[in-house]
């Protein structure tokens, strides 16, 4: 893990866990250092972490980095009369807002499927009578195993909350589900079962699309465009920020999974669509996504060989689905306000309005793209909110500030709530 990069700190968290106290069980897993990631920007939003190491987990992280990063003690012994004195599990349990296991082992869940109380970790499980999250990880045919599926089946039925697992390469060398759960996406769980998260959109649900798509030519090529997903990226913390239960569904970007929001990644276009689909009803969409017109019609299952003499291949294209179209006329799914952009080089409202009609969205933010403007790919936008009812000229803004004022805007049209103090324009 690069904590150089992936742990400075974060300067606009999109939600504030101040008050709130975190019962941390850190159990045996190769993911447990993903961890002391979740520590640190959950102490940066506010959150109070207790922890518990268990046995198997300080094989993989130390006491003193957990209790570094805590600021707190590390609790590990059941039977250490004087964390028994100073704090018992019973406290420990009780004292805590939320109950979060990260990694859950398969051991641990087995264990509290099943009622053991053997060490401090599983007794204070036993004992608790607040809400607990778990991100399990494992190798993926432990994960798949019917007594590992049995045990989750108990743990769910019992309202028991769980954050992944992702799929992808293991650590074992395998691949499948089994991977801890990101850091910003156990945090976002973490933020949506202390509901956190109020504003003028608690209680909406909001999809955003962000980022290109990528579309296979074979198995090692791609057609892709140049969309940093900036814009998206930002829309979905702004919204966030603001309340709204927000999903994201990214194509592959430079840009990290924003916070308090739940990302799905997908590569092409089909799959952005199903994922959209996947994640309806909403209240609020908005597709900020620059998806590939067209995939390549063949699928080809082998890399394309470059044999000498012949001539080079010709690639047939097939056109792609229009996501933004689609949820727009998605009968009794569709969401009460879709948004859409429009990139213009000229003719920006003339352009937009046609848009509009055409996709039968709600919005569109037309961009200007036009030469010289350094939209593409940089950081300001210069953009007009064209709706039906007409045409709103915003100044040149960064993406960031474009973000926040088209969430003000969204909050403000579906419940009349003026969060206008966080709009600096
Ligand atoms: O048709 P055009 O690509 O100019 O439309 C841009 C808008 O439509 C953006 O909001 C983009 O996210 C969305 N779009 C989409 N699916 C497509 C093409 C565009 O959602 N296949």
């Amino acid at each position: 893990m690069e904590y150089g990069s992936d742990m400075a700190p974060t300067t606009s968290l999109p939600f504030d866990l101040r008050g709130k106290k975190l019962l941390l069980i850190i159990a045996g897993g190769i993911a447990a250092y993903k961890v002391l990631e979740v520590i640190r920007r959950g102490r940066e939003a506010g959150l109070e972490i207790r922890s518990i190491l268990t046995a198997g987990g300080a094989q993989f992280v130390t006491p003193l980095s957990v209790a570094a990063l805590t600021e707190n003690k590390v609790y590990q012994e059941i039977f250490s009369l004087t964390d028994e004195s100073e704090m018992g599990h019973i406290r420990l349990v009780r004292e805590a807002d939320l109950i979060l296991v990260a990694p859950a082992s398969a051991d641990i869940i087995a264990k509290m499927a099943h009622g053991l109380a053997d060490d401090l970790a599983s007794t204070a499980l036993l004992a608790a009578d607040k809400p607990v999250l778990i991100a399990p990880t494992m190798n993926v045919q432990m994960w798949a195993h019917a007594a590992t599926q049995a045990n989750i089946a108990t743990l769910r039925a019992r309202g028991i909350e769980l954050v992944g697992p992702g799929k992808g390469d293991l650590a074992c060398g395998e691949v499948g589900s089994g991977r801890l759960a990101e850091p910003p996406e156990i945090l976002a769980a973490i933020a949506r079962l202390l509901g956190h998260a109020q504003g003028p959109l608690s209680g909406k649900r909001a999809l955003v699309t962000s980022g290109p798509t990528y579309e296979p030519i074979d198995p090692v090529r791609y057609i892709a465009n140049r969309s940093s997903g900036k814009q998206g990226h930002a829309i979905a913390a702004a919204l966030a920020k603001l309340g709204a239960e927000t999903v994201l569904i990214s194509g592959p970007t430079r840009e990290p999974d924003p916070l308090g929001v739940r990302t799905v990644h997908i590569e092409t276009a089909a799959e952005m669509l199903a994922a959209c689909e996947a994640n309806l009803p909403a209240d609020i969409a908005v597709c900020a996504a620059a998806v590939a017109d067209w995939r390549v019609a063949e699928h080809h299952e082998q890399k394309l060989k470059k044999e000498a003499g012949q001539d080079a291949p010709v690639l047939r294209l097939a056109t792609n689905p229009d996501i933004l179209a689609t949820l727009s006329t998605a009968g009794a799914k569709r969401p009460s306000l879709v948004v859409g952009f429009a990139a213009e080089t000229e003719k920006l409202i003339e352009h937009a309005k046609a848009k509009l009609a055409r996709k039968g969205c709600d919005w569109i933010l037309a961009n200007d793209v036009g030469p010289g403007t350094g939209t593409f790919g940089g950081d300001s936008n210069l953009v007009h909110l064209v709706s039906r009812s007409g045409d709103e000229e915003w100044p040149r803004l960064s993406k960031l500030d474009v973000a926040t004022r088209l969430a003000a805007r969204i909050a403000d049209e579906l419940t009349g709530k003026h969060p206008t103090k966080e709009v600096k324009v």
